[in-house]
């Protein structure tokens, strides 16, 4: 694989990347077209965060219901010297996912005060990273950021390319939840093959907990997250120009304690049909779902099982006072 890139120079210490869709990969349309035609109904929950769903995400992440980000930001806060220390002598944080960089903040600080300078690269599906790396420019001296704009693979590789010392990777907020075991396995073997002996992981885990507790996070009393799952189909309904009306759609997400996962789901009020350009009728009837999300809850097992797997070795790890979310740095040896 090799990655092709273009590069902007926003300003004297802010270097934006776009990285190119490989070409083997499908679009959003025929994602779209193949999951809405398969039997059950899919969609890929990446497409959730185009401008409008990375603002409802954040909206989300302040919820009082959804504990998962302020559980993540209090470990932060309280470790990010400790991540600091275990990681002396790098001055390179590369972040996937890095949204609106929050929580960050605590681990720039913290790499600041041992470093004069910091290069952070922040990746992202969404452009949101240019608003967040700008006020984070004007909140930190000795930061240089270097934005990549893409899907995560390709974005890796190229920061790979564009900068080879000794480098902290982070993926927080439980993004591995998104991928099924297998998948997560293969993503974490793949992120280690990229990551050079001494080079760390520090990535996030939402635990296993009460399942009170896990369904209201997925489903707040403000409607929060079921807007965040509807904006899905506003966006089919405007990059395909369809007649598709959210509106015959509803909320669903619930905890499968077989599989350890939140599911989420869209869920037809009535029987109706839709066209997508380039698809036939797509027909729902009244209960008929659309499976949007897995998002799932780790145990200890599971998380040793993925570190070694990947053939990463877990260094340190923090919990909570409630063991609600778990930050493990895991660490490249070999
Ligand atoms: C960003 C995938 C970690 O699974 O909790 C939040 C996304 N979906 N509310 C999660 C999400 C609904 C979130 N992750």
């Amino acid at each position: 694989m090799s990655v092709k890139y273009s590069k902007e120079t926003l300003n004297d210490r802010f270097t934006l990347f776009t990285v190119e869709n490989g070409g083997s990969k499908n679009t959003f349309a025929e994602d779209v077209i193949a999951g809405l035609t398969s039997d059950p109904k899919t969609l890929p929950p990446k497409y959730f965060y185009d401008n409008a769903g990375s603002e409802l995400f954040e909206k989300i992440c302040s919820t009082p219901e959804y504990y998962v980000t302020r559980t993540e930001a209090s470990i932060l806060k309280d470790k990010s010297e400790n991540i600091a220390d275990a990681n002396k002598g790098k001055d390179l944080i590369v972040e996937l996912g890095s949204g609106s960089s929050i929580k960050t903040r605590y681990i720039l600080n913290a790499f600041i005060k041992q470093n004069s300078s910091v290069n952070y690269v922040p990746i992202d599906v969404s452009e949101i990273l240019i608003q967040s790396g700008n006020s984070l420019l004007s909140d930190f001296e000795g930061l240089y950021v270097t934005g990549i704009i893409g899907e995560y693979e390709e974005s890796i590789e190229a920061a790979t390319k564009i900068f080879p010392q000794p480098k902290l990777i982070l993926f927080l907020g439980s993004s591995i939840g998104n991928f099924d075991l297998p998948h997560a396995e293969e993503f974490l073997g793949k992120l280690s093959a990229s990551m050079r002996k001494g080079d760390s992981l520090l990535i996030g885990f939402d635990l296993v907990k009460n399942e009170n507790v896990l369904n209201a996070a997925y489903n707040d009393s403000e409607g929060v997250t079921a807007e965040f799952n509807l904006n899905l189909l506003r966006r089919i309904k405007r990059e395909f120009n369809s007649e598709l009306n959210e509106d015959n759609f509803e909320h669903k997400a619930h905890f499968n304690s077989n599989e350890s996962r939140i599911e989420m789901h869209l869920i037809s009020k009535c029987d109706h049909s839709f066209s997508l350009n380039g698809s036939g009728e797509i027909k729902f009837r009244k209960g008929d779902s659309i499976h949007t999300e897995n998002s799932y809850k780790f145990t200890d097992e599971m998380i040793r099982g993925l570190a070694s797997s990947a053939g990463l070795t877990i260094s340190e790890s923090w919990k909570d006072e409630n063991n609600y979310f778990e930050l493990c740095l895991m660490n490249k040896d070999k």
